[in-house]
């Protein structure tokens, strides 16, 4: 593939914008979409091409705009319609695309669809649902439960049938197999798809489609997972079906009528061997799928290394990874990979930067924001209200993005924001932005070396062997990457090269004759000799 023939997104450093979090133009405590307009300069600068907003459609906010009720129309917290068009026009002129979440399995209950679904067994929308009849027993359909914990029927009064929601009760999934929602959701991509967003992040991809059967789920083994020992049964029925291959066939086929083929980036928490399956035949799937094997790993270099590899395997030919660490469901990888260790911080971002595969950043990764401490009466996701203190909810990784030391951290200027701010003394963009040593500085730098070096970050990559708990491969003919991933000093014999990028700066073109000793945390970009 030459570089001109390569979509967009391959050689891209995409950044995710929680928006809520992210920037409050007009002191309501909420991140917005003007917020965003604003801050726009600090992406470019950063170097990201193309920026992932979580939902700002409209929703009662049961989930935080994952329960949708216009798929249509911004939510008014976050702006206008209007001020959604000049982001994607502001974004475009400084280089930078914006792609929208979709959230296809489910609606909110205030959906008019669902309002309409469940008015009566002959309701126009009724069969965009999953409704079915309790057993005779009175009880709900079938085993299924939600992946929020309980069952996953609802018993809806008026019809006295149940309907499915694989989340909130408050987020009916969608019955994928009725053609009504199929071509309404096509007008839905084309909305948006024409007012000249890049792409679409599709939320719980594996999902959409349920068994038309809705047979019972089988029990979970002691072979299985935690997660699913938790729920008691695999997923077989209710998600990971294999006809959801032909939605997303459907929706690429749409995505590439676009002269600027439009990106689908699929939110599939599933293992390897079946993530490889939603890129289809490397060009009819899934652009990128993100790898939740990659984001629950250990850090530590075998473990990382080996889903690397496998994942490099199993992906079909010319289909091309992900790679990401934190995002708004899953924490931060400053906390949960790097344990807060500035040293780790570095070590971290610097593989997700230079891995084979396109990086996605979570705002707040650039600065090794790690999660927050929140107090009970903080909490806002519904997990965390819900299963406090068993589970405190996805919060901690959600809380407003650290602009400055400034009250509010240059967040918002409202006495309260919708979440606490973090330790905005310590970790901020502004002081960050004027120190070379800083993580946000060799954040910058390695994004800007990718774009330096074509064969860098579109090039191949091959693991090298190295001693224990050091990790290294080579990006494309010139290029190696070596990350000391131990707590010990190592030597890496043979390795020669000039140091281009170093987790520790005052590194960066020392030249390593035969050996190259990196420092326990220590990663570097070696260029060849
Ligand atoms: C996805 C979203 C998550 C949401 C869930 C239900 O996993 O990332 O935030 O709660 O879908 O829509």
């Amino acid at each position: 593939m030459t570089a001109s023939d390569e979509p967009w997104w391959r050689t891209a450093v995409l950044y995710q914008i929680y928006p809520r979090s992210f920037a409050d133009s007009n002191a309501d405590g909420v991140g917005d979409i003007p917020g965003i307009i604003e801050h726009l300069e600090h992406l470019q600068w950063l170097g990201v091409d193309g920026i992932w907003l979580s939902p700002v459609t409209v929703s009662p906010n049961a989930d935080w705009g994952y329960d949708v009720s216009d798929f249509c129309a911004i939510a008014p917290e976050f702006g206008t319609l209007d001020d959604f068009d000049r982001l994607v026009t502001a974004a475009g002129e400084r280089g930078i695309r914006v792609l929208m979440d979709i959230v296809p399995n489910h609606t909110s209950v205030q959906h008019p669809w669902f309002v309409d679904s469940r008015s009566s067994r002959t309701a126009t929308h009724r069969e965009w649902y999953v409704w079915a009849d309790g057993n005779e027993g009175g009880e709900p359909p079938n085993n299924w439960v939600s992946s929020f914990g309980g069952p996953g029927w609802t018993l809806d009064e008026t019809t006295g049938q149940y309907y499915f929601h694989n989340h909130l009760q408050d987020q009916p999934d969608l019955n994928w197999w009725n053609d009504e929602v199929r071509d309404t959701f096509d007008g839905i991509f084309r909305f948006w798809s024409d007012r000249g967003v890049a792409g679409f992040r599709i939320d719980v991809c594996n999902v959409i489609i349920k068994d038309a059967e809705l047979r019972d789920n089988p029990p979970a083994t002691e072979d299985d997972d935690f997660e699913t020992q938790m729920f008691g049964q695999r997923s077989v029925y209710n998600a990971n079906r294999p006809e959801v291959h032909e939605v997303i066939r459907r929706w690429r086929r749409q995505a590439d009528s676009y002269d600027e083929h439009r990106l689908l980036i699929g939110e599939t928490p599933v293992p390897v061997d079946k993530l490889a399956e939603y890129y289809g035949d490397g060009t009819d799937e899934l652009g990128l799928a993100f790898n939740f094997s990659f984001i629950t790993a250990p850090f530590r270099a075998a473990e990382m290394r080996a889903i690397v590899e496998e994942t490099e395997a199993a992906l079909p030919p010319g289909a091309w990874p992900a790679w990401t660490g934190s995002n708004h469901d899953m924490f931060r990888f400053p906390t949960r990979w790097a344990e807060d260790d500035p040293a780790k911080i570095r070590l971290a971002l610097l593989l997700l930067l230079c891995l084979r595969g396109t990086p996605v950043l979570y705002q707040g990764d650039e600065i090794g924001m790690g999660d927050v401490t929140l107090e009970r009466d903080d909490l806002r996701d519904p997990l965390g209200v819900r299963f406090y203190p068993y589970y405190a909810g996805r919060d901690a990784g959600r809380t407003p993005m650290q602009w400055s030391d400034r009250r509010g951290g240059g967040f918002t200027e409202s006495e309260r924001s919708w979440l606490p701010l973090g330790d905005v003394a310590t970790t901020n963009v502004a002081a960050q932005r004027e120190d070379r040593d800083s993580i946000l500085s060799l954040c910058r730098d390695a994004i800007a070396f990718r774009r330096r070096h074509h064969e860098f970050s579109a090039g191949d990559a091959t693991s090298l062997a190295t001693p224990e708990g050091v990790w290294a491969w080579t990006r494309g003919e010139r290029h190696v990457v070596a990350l000391n991933m131990s707590p010990e000093e190592v030597l890496l014999d043979g390795m020669a090269g000039t140091i281009r990028l170093c987790t520790d700066r005052s590194r960066e073109v020392e030249v390593a004759g035969d050996a190259l000793r990196l420092a326990a945390s220590e990663g570097v970009v070696l260029e060849l000799p």
